[in-house]
């Protein structure tokens, strides 16, 4: 059982969250690909793992024309979609919106690995982006009545590693039903 996982990260945060999944499936053939850096053809692996963080409300151009090529392909797999981004409060409607329908329904599952709003390692103009979210995301607070900072969001591991056990189970019992015929 051949297992993709094909992803686009700028900052690194989607590619930490790609490393704790391959750490968590340690003996399974496993291929992770950064879309930044290189193209890959999906049609050679049985399950593939597809992720990108969001930029300005879509996902990375390389993650985009991953999609638009290989689309076709995917629905014919057994597939996981995820997502890194900042404001954790739209992670949800970014699912909806930025994956298509199909994809999504055919999907094992939909998943929100977390993300950041570091402004460390950034160009000044990405500065600019991520503070205005954290002002945006301050406002919010004061506007329901709490004062105090907001905590800035983190990579949530535990919905990585739910994915990872969940997922092994799933391509386990797949094989053996088609072992069984
Ligand atoms: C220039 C810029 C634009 C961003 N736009 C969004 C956005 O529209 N929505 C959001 O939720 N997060 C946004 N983010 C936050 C990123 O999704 C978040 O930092 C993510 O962890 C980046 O993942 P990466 O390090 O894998 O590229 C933006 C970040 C930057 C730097």
């Amino acid at each position: 059982m051949k297992i993709l996982i094909a992803y686009a990260s700028k900052h690194g945060t989607a590619k930490i969250c790609v490393e704790r999944l391959v750490s968590n499936w340690r003996g399974l053939d496993v291929t992770a690909v950064d879309l930044e850096q290189q193209s890959v053809d999906p049609a050679e692996y049985d399950a593939v793992v597809f992720g990108s963080s969001v930029y300005f409300g879509k996902l990375r151009p390389a993650a985009r024309r991953f999609l638009d090529t290989y689309e076709t392909v995917l629905l014919q797999k057994t597939t996981v979609l995820f997502l890194c981004c900042g404001l954790t409060a739209e992670a949800e409607y970014y699912k909806k919106k930025l994956f298509p329908a199909a994809l999504r329904e055919s999907a094992f599952d939909v998943l929100f690995f977390g993300g950041s709003l570091s402004t460390r390692g950034l160009s000044f103009f990405e500065k600019i982006a991520v503070r205005s979210m954290r002002s945006a995301l301050y406002e919010e607070s004061i506007d329901n009545g709490d004062y105090s900072a907001p905590s800035l969001p983190g990579i949530l591991p535990e919905n990585i590693d739910k994915l990872a056990t969940e997922f092994r189970r799933h391509l386990a019992q797949t094989q053996r039903g088609s072992e069984e015929g």
